[in-house]
């Protein structure tokens, strides 16, 4: 069985992008993968976190990991911080990696504009998201295609490595939606839909009440020419509204551009309204069930020593293939 590993940051307002980009995967490859789900603390911060919200956020994450569906029975769900090997193996793999390679990765020049200095970890991000990853020998990484450089980042890193030293690493790949990989904010449909956004109406969060999914989806920004039809360049705002409805829905984009003919957007907003809320009722619905449960505890105990038996074999396969310490 091929292994698959992913991470969601625990920062709060899991939105409608995350799920579409990357949750939907997770639950989708549980039956016939080997499935490793982290809630990556450590990445987290890499910007300033308060350390009470912080905690509260690792439990609103993995429980809406289980909201979605993922299940604990088939798949490891674990937090990050929880197992040592990804700090660790982030050192060995900071030093196989440039700081030219580095800087050319968008997230960074994105998150540190206008920054007088940034954090060191904001700029190794990177290459601890690679050790993630590396650490479990995983085959297949499911993310939004925001990932897609880190995750080219990674292959380099284990080819290098593995070219270098023995062959150490599996070298995995990136696995992205066709519908929902990049989801586009809903009050500029130029910029891809996130969890730090001020305005809440830029984003569906998966917890969002009925009257603010209703609220945002019929402010979300379209154009003036009344007609639903998929066109990225030219009518970004729709398109982006069509792929939602389609992800969340299951018809065809071209279907969808059927059933509107002749309607205007309006008709377009409500049924979309509906099909939104329809889909996350369930998913709120366990939420709240779970998310203060001494069974999510459990759950996330048992999942990080699972991990970290995984890890364990890996660090010492790299201490071995590198020279690290005393050997076996
Ligand atoms: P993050 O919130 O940055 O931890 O992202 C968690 C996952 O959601 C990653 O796989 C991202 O690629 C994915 N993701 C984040 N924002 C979006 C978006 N707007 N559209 C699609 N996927 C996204
Ligand atoms: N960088 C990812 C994001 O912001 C989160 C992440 C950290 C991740 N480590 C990972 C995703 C490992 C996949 C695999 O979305």
């Amino acid at each position: 069985m091929k292994r698959v590993f992913s991470g969601v940051q625990p920062t709060g307002n899991i939105h409608l992008g995350n799920y579409l980009g990357a949750l939907k995967q997770f639950v989708e490859l549980q039956d016939d993968h080997e499935c490793i789900y982290c809630i990556v603390d450590e990445h987290a911060i890499t910007v300033p976190q308060d350390p009470k919200e912080l905690r509260e956020h690792i439990l609103d994450v993995a429980a809406l990991y289980l909201a979605v569906g993922v299940d604990p029975k088939k798949s490891i769900v674990f937090v990050q911080s929880d197992v040592s090997g990804h700090a660790e193996l982030g050192w060995v793999l900071c030093c196989n990696s440039s700081t030219g390679e580095l800087s050319r990765m968008t997230q960074f020049k994105d998150k540190s504009k206008n920054k007088e200095s940034a954090p060191t970890g904001l700029f190794t991000y990177p290459v601890l998201m690679a050790a993630d990853i590396l650490l479990y020998d995983t085959d297949v990484v499911p993310v939004g295609n925001d990932q897609k450089q880190h995750i080219e980042l990674c292959r380099d890193l284990a080819i290098r490595i593995n070219n270098k030293y023995k062959k150490t690493f599996v070298v995995p790949e990136g696995r992205f939606m066709k519908a929902g990989a990049r989801v586009m904010a809903l009050d500029d449909p130029t910029k891809k839909m996130s969890k730090s956004a001020e305005n809440i109406h830029s984003r569906i969060s998966l917890l969002d009440e009925p009257s603010k999914i209703k609220k945002s989806i019929m402010k979300a920004t379209t154009d003036s020419e009344g007609i639903v039809k998929f066109d990225i360049e030219n009518k970004p705002g729709i398109s982006n509204l069509l792929s939602i409805y389609s992800a969340l829905s299951g018809i065809s984009i071209e279907d969808l551009e059927a059933k509107y003919e002749g309607k205007g957007y309006g008709d377009f907003k409500k049924d979309l309204v509906e099909v939104t809320v329809e889909a996350l009722a369930p998913i709120k619905a366990r939420y709240e069930e779970i998310r203060h449960s001494e069974e999510l505890i459990e759950i996330l105990k048992d999942g990080a020593a699972k991990a970290d038996a995984i890890a364990q074999k890996t660090m010492a396969r790299v201490k071995e293939n590198f020279g690290l310490g005393l050997g076996r």
